[in-house]
């Protein structure tokens, strides 16, 4: 066989590759998976991913949460709320996110990602076996009565444009694989309705 010696840029062709994803998967026990939450603002998307990673966890599972706190402040600093820049933050995203995935590790993305293209967008990114899309549907009455950081009033007063659900559009998806009304189901039961179908996903 080839021994290398006639290539001096491949003296080892044999170990000059990455690990693959599923040596790490096997690594790991486990396998890669994007869970995507959508929702409006205050539907509870990353109330329940931090819940689902700590039911994951204590199970012997690897996370990564992904949302505003962890991305929008680092990352994409320099991204607004604009269309365009929707779709930029949700790209970066999905391509951070799919290096999660093919780590091994089950990543939870908690984003508003307000339509079906950009949703579409990161699913082809990150592969869509390797994408399951939750829709956070806790209706807009209840985010706005909650309003845990004071931005519906605000948008109601004209403060901040483009506020999803009241200056800028959501589009709910077609298909989730899960819808989960925070209005009517508690925490616990979200997260025990997602690891009913996350948990035979991911086990190796
Ligand atoms: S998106 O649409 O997926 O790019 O949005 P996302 O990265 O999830 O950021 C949403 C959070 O940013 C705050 N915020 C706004 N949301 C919607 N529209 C406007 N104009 C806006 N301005 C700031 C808001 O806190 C969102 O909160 P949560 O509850 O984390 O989704």
């Amino acid at each position: 066989g080839y021994t290398g010696t006639d290539n001096p840029n491949h003296v080892y062709p044999i170990f000059d590759r990455m690990m693959s994803r599923a040596d790490k998967e096997e690594l790991l026990h486990q396998k890669g998976l994007m869970v995507w939450f959508t929702g409006l603002s205050g539907s509870g998307k990353s109330t329940i991913a931090i819940a689902l990673e700590r039911e994951l966890h204590k199970r012997g599972l690897l996370c990564r949460i992904l949302d505003g706190d962890n991305i929008r402040s680092g990352i994409n600093n320099n991204l607004g709320f604009s269309a365009a820049d929707r779709v930029e933050n949700i790209r970066r995203i999905a391509e951070v996110g799919k290096l999660f995935v093919d780590t091994g590790v089950i990543t939870l993305a908690a984003f508003i990602s307000p339509n079906n293209d950009i949703r579409k967008m990161a699913a082809s990114i990150i592969g869509e076996d390797d994408f399951m899309e939750v829709y956070v549907s806790t209706p807009i009455e209840e985010c706005e009565r909650r309003d845990v950081k004071g931005l519906y009033a605000k948008a109601r007063k004209g403060e901040i444009a483009n506020f999803t659900g009241i200056s800028a559009p959501f589009e709910a998806p077609e298909h989730p694989a899960l819808s989960l009304d925070t209005s009517v189901l508690t925490l616990e039961e979200s997260v025990n309705q997602l690891l009913e179908i996350i948990l035979p996903k991911i086990r190796k």
